[in-house]
């Protein structure tokens, strides 16, 4: 366990359980999308931190002796901070933990709009390898919806921006995130999002409401839309369909086994396309025949 004062609660991606978790700032700077909750208590407040205590605690890990490779920089949008100051962080982190060999953070597309192709690369060269998109959706429609505050237009131009720095990206696209009014023309459009910008990983997420979804639905009601409701398996797996169907991707690794999933998916896209399909398909038409998560083995 690493000697650190976390401001909790924190969150990190799942393949970064092994990752030293590095709070380069408190909470999310946007905070606004509607179907998150997880940097809402007050004491989530969004605000960077000092850069003298960020090298207290990178000098604090490298005292503890704790084998470190990985960095994940934290909270939600740590990619939001000044190109200058991602660049002194890296820096520490390559003075007191030169065994690190990537780091990694969340990334708004947006936090990209003041950063070039050069400056990323040059962070890439520092050490920072990899983002973690949450593009929800690639509908505008849906994105508006969900108070995103991103297009299909601006997530693809981020994600250009990380693959011609020579950083990988991991995105992350919500299953049921439209409810049943949106769910076709979600899973097409994210689809067609994926296609044109090719991530290196992709990850599915079921949209979930562990507070409740009452503030998420409020907007569905206020643009005259049905009343949002989640989707049943059923409908999920229909979704992930058409997903997987349109999805014409050439080397992505597709991971749907986030415990919000009731079916684990994993593979590597376009190779394993059929097979995946096969699965979905099996979970619509013989239920019964294939492992699910069972509903109390579900979480975020
Ligand atoms: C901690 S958030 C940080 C992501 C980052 N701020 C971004 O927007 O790219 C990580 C991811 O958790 C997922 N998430 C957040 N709230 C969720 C919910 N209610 N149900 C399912 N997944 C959720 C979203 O996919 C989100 O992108
Ligand atoms: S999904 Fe990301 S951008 Fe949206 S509020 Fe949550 S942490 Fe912030």
């Amino acid at each position: 366990m690493y000697p650190l004062n976390y401001i909790e609660p924190v969150f990190r991606p799942p393949s970064e359980w092994k990752s030293l978790i590095l709070q380069v700032t408190n909470g999310c700077s946007w905070n606004q999308c509607s179907f998150c909750s997880m940097y809402t208590d007050d004491v989530k407040k969004f605000k960077p931190k000092h850069i003298d205590s960020i090298e207290q605690e990178i000098v604090k890990v490298a005292q503890s002796g704790i084998p470190t490779s990985r960095v994940f920089l934290a909270d939600g949008d740590a990619m939001m901070l000044p190109f200058k100051r991602l660049k002194q962080i890296l820096a520490l982190i390559n003075l007191h933990l030169p065994q690190v060999t990537r780091v990694s953070s969340y990334c708004l597309p947006r936090n990209l709009k003041n950063k070039t192709v050069e400056q990323l690369a040059e962070l890439n060269a520092l050490g920072l390898k990899l983002m973690y998109v949450g593009c929800e959706s690639g509908d505008d429609e849906v994105l508006s919806l969900i108070n995103k505050g991103e297009t299909y237009d601006s997530s693809v131009i981020a994600l250009n921006k990380i693959k011609q720095s020579g950083m990988k990206s991991s995105v992350m696209i919500l299953n049921g995130i439209g409810g049943p009014e949106f769910s076709h023309q979600h899973a097409l459009n994210s689809a067609r999002l994926m296609n044109e910008t090719q991530p290196d990983f992709l990850s599915t997420l079921v949209v979930s409401f562990p507070f409740g979804e009452a503030r998420f639905a409020e907007n569905f009601i206020k643009n005259d839309c049905q009343p949002f409701r989640q989707l049943g398996q059923l409908e999920l797996f229909k979704e992930m369909e058409i997903l997987l169907t349109t999805l014409e991707l050439d080397k992505t690794i597709f991971r749907s086994d986030h415990a919000s999933n009731y079916l684990v998916l994993k593979g590597v896209l376009g190779k394993d396309k059929e097979t995946l399909l096969l699965k979905v398909k099996q979970a619509q038409n013989m239920p019964g025949t294939i492992e699910l998560r069972q509903e109390w083995e579900r979480g975020l």
